[in-house]
């Protein structure tokens, strides 16, 4: 069901605030080819109702000749900031950005928001963002979790349909993503709602598996049956299974890229208003999957680059997985409990 521009622009609001936009401060819009139209429409409402000077950068798509879908996240090559100097510039000289194109990480990226520019992106439905609008109680609950995750030598993931994961970690900071940018250099997500980390480079092992009704994104399919990754020296060293696992494996080898099999971020669900079966309910191409990514309890785990934790690695390719049923431990302490967020402050 769609959303009224109202409701939108109050949501607008509702996040604006949070991220603390104060009169007079520099807002740029960033708009490409595939922004939805009532959310930029609601955001330049939006932001001039709150006294901000605003502006709208519009920027042409790159990739699409390469990437295999239209997913903004299929494909992690060069982003249209790449050599753009005018751009960076303009958002270097931002106080706020809204990023309604789905600005990948990049070298770029990593500059502007070391400028202090915060940058959030939203680019899901409107009534997905209207559902998911961020609260400061949203906040709490993901920083109690990145701390917990700070604090930890190790996550162990283990399931029932046999998954037994060890992730030293360390290396790595703790990521916490809750859908608005009130820290100057923030970047952030809306909707989100969840804590990852990365584990420590070249160190996981042990054996995923991707059971029946288990999303693998950037397909935006659910499972069929068990797909069984082997994970060895911090690689996905085999994917077996039936037919899931060999679309998996076709659609990896197309990058050939021996890093695109490295685990890469690990975390867990902390949104109670997203839905493990929202995703079976859209077109694929109208939505990144941001419930599938942060359904209360899911473990989310990932495939590909770890430099957005401030790491080495890049690769084009970024498998998302968030796995129903698991139970996720923190040197021993439990934090999800077959598919249940457990501990006191959440
Ligand atoms: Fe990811």
């Amino acid at each position: 069901m769609p959303v009224s521009d109202y409701q939108l622009i109050e949501a607008w609001k509702e996040v604006l605030t949070l991220s603390r936009l104060e009169p007079g401060q520099t807002v740029t819009i960033l708009t490409g080819a595939a922004t939805h139209p009532q959310t930029l429409a609601c955001a330049l409402i939006a932001t001039q109702t709150m006294g901000a000077v605003v502006n709208r950068l519009d920027l042409p798509p790159v990739n699409g000749e390469k990437a295999l879908s239209r997913d903004a996240l299929a494909y992690l090559g060069e982003t249209p900031l790449t050599g753009n100097r005018a751009a960076i510039a303009a958002l270097k000289a931002s106080d706020l950005v809204l990023d309604l194109m789905t600005l990948l990480f990049s070298p770029e990226q990593h500059e502007i928001l070391a400028s202090g520019t915060k940058i959030l992106l939203a680019v899901e439905p409107p009534e997905v963002l209207v559902r998911m609008t961020p609260t400061l109680a949203d906040r709490e609950r993901v920083l109690a979790a990145a701390r917990r995750i700070k604090g930890a030598r190790e996550m162990r993931v283990t399931s029932e349909a046999g998954t037994d994961l060890r992730c030293p970690l360390g290396e790595f900071p703790a990521i916490a993503e809750y859908g608005f940018v009130d820290e100057p250099g923030r970047w952030d997500h809306w909707p989100s709602g969840f804590a990852l980390t990365f584990p420590n480079e070249g160190q996981a092992s042990g054996r995923i598996v991707i059971d029946g009704g288990d999303i693998l994104l950037p397909q935006k399919s659910y499972c069929t049956g068990p797909v069984t990754l082997t994970v060895e020296a911090g690689y996905a060293t085999a994917i077996e299974g039936g037919i899931d696992a060999e679309l998996l494996r076709d659609y990896m080898a197309s990058f050939d890229d021996p890093e695109a099999f490295a685990i890469s971020h690990i975390g867990w669900g902390l949104q109670k208003r997203a839905y493990w079966s929202t995703l079976g309910l859209y077109d694929r191409e109208a939505t990144l999957g941001m419930d599938a990514r942060a359904f209360d309890g899911n473990f989310l785990f990932s495939l590909g680059p770890n430099n957005e934790g401030g790491g080495k690695r890049t690769t084009a390719c970024h498998i998302d997985v968030p796995l129903r049923r698991c139970t996720v431990a923190l040197d021993g302490v439990e934090v999800v409990r077959e598919g249940k967020t457990v501990g006191g402050e959440q």
